[in-house]
């Protein structure tokens, strides 16, 4: 794996750059306080922007040492709209697992896929990383259907593995990946 570097990534209709910490504001109001956005997260709604100032910060702290962080603006408004990040990075198998989330109000209009797709391509053709997964729970089928519309396939189905913080049932955790082999799908 090289160049782990959240490089700026200019898509169709988005920027996708580092945090700076100004992004608190935007980041708190657009899906930081977004029941929506939590709703199948690890992470709940942010009490205060302190929190949210925080998390950027820290996030900040891990760019010098490597690490795929990327805030979601649309290049018309400017507006932040997002994340896209990895999970994690796995050295030694060289993978890297991507997660994502928007604020509600930007959902439907192709964002998380435009960006998904974009993240894919950087990862696999500039970084070397052998293959990029990502999950879901069965209650969401929105990012599995980003995961898909992305170029990803299903990998597996991980059988009662989450507790869906919404209904309180256990789901199924889904999971998606992509090779540069499979590139010529997307
Ligand atoms: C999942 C999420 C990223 C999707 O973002 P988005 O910007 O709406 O995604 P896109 O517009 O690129 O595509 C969404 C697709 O899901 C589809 N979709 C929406 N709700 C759906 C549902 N209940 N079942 C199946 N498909 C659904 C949409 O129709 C769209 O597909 P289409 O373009 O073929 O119509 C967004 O809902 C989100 O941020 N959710 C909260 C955080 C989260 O769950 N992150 C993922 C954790 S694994």
């Amino acid at each position: 794996m090289k160049n782990i570097e959240t490089k700026t990534i200019i898509t169709n209709r988005l920027i996708l750059r580092k945090f700076k910490i100004e992004d608190a504001n935007e980041m708190y109001h657009n899906w930081a306080t977004d029941p929506l956005c939590c709703k199948f997260l690890h992470w709940d709604v942010h009490q205060n922007l302190e929190e949210t100032k925080s998390i950027i910060k820290n996030w900040i702290d891990k760019y010098d040492n490597g690490s795929y962080n990327w805030v979601v603006e649309k290049k018309d408004t400017h507006e932040l709209i997002g994340s896209i990040c990895a999970v994690t990075i796995n050295k030694n198998d060289n993978i890297v697992e991507l997660g994502y989330c928007y604020g509600s109000k930007f959902w439907g209009k192709g964002y998380a896929t435009e960006a998904l797709r974009n993240v894919i391509l950087y990862l696999l053709n500039e970084c070397d990383v052998y293959l990029i997964e990502a999950r879901h729970i069965s209650g969401n089928p929105a990012s599995g259907k980003v995961m898909a519309k992305a170029g990803m396939h299903l990998d597996a189905v991980l059988k009662n593995r989450r507790i869906n913080k919404y209904t309180k049932e256990r789901n199924d955790q889904i999971i998606y990946s992509i090779t540069k082999e499979d590139l010529k799908n997307i």
